[in-house]
Order: structure tokens, then C-alpha cells, then sequence
């Protein structure tokens, strides 16, 4: 348990910081340029080192793997990486969250490396818009080819993921509705967040969740569906017509810091408690420097125990940004 009385059940792992997108709220292409220096491949945790920290993690109770980035498809032979995590014993589920661009040739051999679930960014389904919101004017038509070969390599219940800003695609979340209701996967509307200190994040530009359901309610009737566990991130809705189902990420209009159990490994190596962290633990000095895995699970087990994170509660209750606002970590470093 961290010092608010929080148990430690998912891991999120960065296999990579770079991407090939531009979303101005996470990378934006003014500050990220063609000459950005991302981390070079040394200084990033090889797949021997990341199994092997998942594998104590799962021993100190976590059960729940996602893989991440900056986009975690460019990292090389990352199937690889799923097929050695599938055999870490105790983790009993692994998922990955994409941009989605690559995902046409990606999508069948990650199912047969033993991926179990996918989640995939998809902004818009207007051209421009989603052009737009990559920052780098990536066609639409590859990342919906590549749901498309998701579902034919086998994978169900896909979720995509919306970050809804209010001027830029918050006219287009019927779209969205429309065109996956019925078809097994969720679509889940993200609050925009003030992650990192580059994207510009202001309130006005945050929808909040309960004024995109109201807007779906009014053409698509839905009711609340139970959390299916404790510290579910998304609040759920089904279609009263069985259409399937809705999510909300509501960090901002209502923070769900009582019930996060998630650390987050970046792809150099640091360990954070939470998404808006300013300061990572390095646990890869303590890898590279040969420490017992004994070391290294009663440093993990330290790390969760100091752990007094609730950043967005604080920003709730102060109607201000939180103290540690300053010198926050990137969502493209950290992972989503
Ligand atoms: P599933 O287990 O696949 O349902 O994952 P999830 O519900 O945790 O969702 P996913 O991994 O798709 O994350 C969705 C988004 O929710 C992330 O990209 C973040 O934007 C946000 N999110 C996830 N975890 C946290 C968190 O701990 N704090 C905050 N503030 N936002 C989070
Ligand atoms: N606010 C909300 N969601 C964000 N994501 C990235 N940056 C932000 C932000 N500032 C989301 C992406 C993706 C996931 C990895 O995180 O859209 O779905
Ligand atoms: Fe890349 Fe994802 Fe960040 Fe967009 S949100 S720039 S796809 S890491
Ligand atoms: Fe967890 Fe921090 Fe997000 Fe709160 S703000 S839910 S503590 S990651």
C-alpha cells in the first residue's frame, strides 16, 4: 500500500519516447522538431532489463501490463517484447495503446506474439481535422486500415481513444459514436489534460465529460454501467439499444486519484507515481550497476510506499494548478 492507503496493480510501460506524430497536447511539432533528439537506444531499459522489472513488479502484486510510448510500435522487434512478457508468471494481462499508424503491419504479429488487448488514439474521422490534431498531417486512412487489421488478426473490443478539445474536434464525437457503435470496440472521450509543461493547456480548452455525454445521450439514450473493478479510469455507458458501449476519462472534472493503482516505467529506465510527476526514480543505475533482484524489489517496494501522489485532486480542489506544476514530466516520456 502507497501512504494513501492505495495497493500497486498496474504498470505502464514507455518502450520508446519517440513518435511519428505531433499531437500539440502531447508533442507539439513547434516544439518538437525534425531535429528533436529523442533517447538514443542505449540509454533505453533492452528488453532483457523490462522483462525482468516486470517480473518483480508482478511479484510485489501487479497484474496489469500496458505498454506504451512516445509511440511504442517504433521501438524494434517489439513483438519480441510481448512474447517474453506473456511468460512473466502473475501477469495475466497485457495491453498496448497506439497511435495506430503502423498498426496494418503490425496488428498480426502482435496478436501472435500474445497481445491481448488493444487500444488505439483516434482523435477524429474528419481528414483534417485528424491531420490536424497529428501535428504532421498523417492520413487518416492507414490508422483505420489498421483497426481494420486488428480486428482480422483477432483482436475484440478494441478501445480508441479520443482526447476532446474544445475548438478542434469537440464538434466531432457523434462521428465517432456513430461510426463504432455496433461493432464490439469502445470509444472512450479523454478530458484534455494538463500534462507536461509544453502543450499550452489551458481550462477553457477542456470538455467536460459530462457535457459530451449529454451531447451522445441526446441522439443515443445510455445508462451507467458498473466500474468492473476498483480504480477503473474510464466511467462506462451502454447504449440502451445494445449498441455496445461508451467510456469517460474525466481526470480533470472528476479526478480518480483515490483509486490509482499505476506506476509508470519510462523507456530510460525511471520510475514514476504518477502521470504529473515532476521526478523519476532511476532504477536503471540500479540495473545497470548489478543489483540483486531482492535490491531491487525492496526499492520498488519503497518507492510505492512513499508514494503520497493525487495531483489531480489537488488541481480540483484548488481551482488552481498544484504546486508541483512546475517542472512536470512529459506524457510522451512517461507514457499515457
Ligand atoms: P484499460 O485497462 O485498457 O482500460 O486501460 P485504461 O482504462 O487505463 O486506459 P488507457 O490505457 O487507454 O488510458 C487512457 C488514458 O487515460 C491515458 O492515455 C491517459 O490519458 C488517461 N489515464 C490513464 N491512467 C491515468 C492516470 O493514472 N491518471 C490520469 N490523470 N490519467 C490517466
Ligand atoms: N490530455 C489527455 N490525453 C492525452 N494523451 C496524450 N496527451 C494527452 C493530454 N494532454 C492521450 C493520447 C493517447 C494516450 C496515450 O494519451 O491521446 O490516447
Ligand atoms: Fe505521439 Fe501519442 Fe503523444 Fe500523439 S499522444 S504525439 S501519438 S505519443
Ligand atoms: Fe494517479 Fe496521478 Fe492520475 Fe491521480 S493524477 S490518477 S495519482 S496518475
Amino acid at each position: 500500500m502507497d501512504r494513501l492507503g492505495r495497493p500497486l496493480h498496474d504498470l505502464r510501460i514507455s518502450v520508446i519516447d519517440a513518435c511519428n506524430f505531433r499531437c500539440p497536447y502531447c508533442m507539439p511539432a513547434e516544439v518538437y522538431g525534425e531535429s528533436y533528439r529523442f533517447l538514443p537506444a542505449g540509454e533505453m531499459l533492452s528488453f532483457e532489463e523490462i522483462t525482468r522489472v516486470a517480473g518483480l513488479f508482478a511479484a510485489q502484486g501487479v497484474r496489469k501490463v500496458k505498454l506504451t510510448g512516445g509511440e511504442p510500435l517504433l521501438r524494434p522487434w517489439l513483438p519480441e517484447l510481448v512474447e517474453r512478457l506473456r511468460a512473466v508468471p502473475g501477469i495475466d494481462d497485457l495491453a498496448l495503446i497506439t497511435n495506430g499508424a503502423y498498426l496494418p503491419r503490425m496488428a498480426a504479429p502482435l496478436r501472435a506474439a500474445g497481445l491481448a488487448r488493444l487500444t488505439v488514439s483516434l482523435d477524429s474521422l474528419d481528414e483534417e481535422t485528424f491531420q490536424r490534431m497529428n501535428g504532421r498531417a498523417h492520413r487518416l486512412a492507414p490508422v483505420l486500415d489498421g483497426i481494420r487489421a486488428a480486428e482480422q488478426a483477432g483482436f475484440s473490443g478494441i478501445k480508441l481513444n479520443a482526447v476532446v478539445i474544445r475548438g478542434m474536434n469537440d464538434g466531432q464525437v457523434l462521428d465517432l459514436v456513430r461510426r463504432f457503435r455496433g461493432t464490439g470496440h469502445v470509444v472512450r472521450f479523454i478530458e484534455y489534460m494538463d500534462v507536461g509543461t509544453k502543450n499550452g493547456w489551458t481550462p477553457d480548452r477542456v470538455v467536460p465529460s459530462r457535457e459530451t455525454l449529454d451531447l451522445i445521450a441526446r441522439e443515443f439514450p445510455v445508462q451507467p454501467v458498473q466500474p468492473a473493478y476498483r480504480g477503473e479510469v474510464a466511467s462506462r455507458y451502454r447504449f440502451t439499444d445494445g449498441g455496445g458501449e461508451i467510456g469517460f476519462i474525466s481526470s480533470v472534472s472528476q479526478p480518480f486519484c483515490r483509486d490509482c493503482t499505476r506506476i509508470r516505467l519510462s523507456a530510460d529506465g525511471r520510475l514514476y507515481t504518477c502521470l504529473f510527476a515532476v521526478d523519476g526514480f532511476d532504477l536503471r543505475r540500479l540495473l545497470r550497476g548489478g543489483a540483486t533482484d531482492e535490491e531491487i524489489r525492496e526499492r520498488i517496494r519503497v518507492v510505492w510506499s512513499r508514494r503520497a501522489d493525487r495531483y489531480s485532486e489537488e488541481r480540483a480542489h484548488r481551482r488552481q494548478q498544484p504546486a508541483a506544476a512546475g517542472g512536470k514530466v512529459e506524457m510522451y516520456t512517461i507514457g499515457g
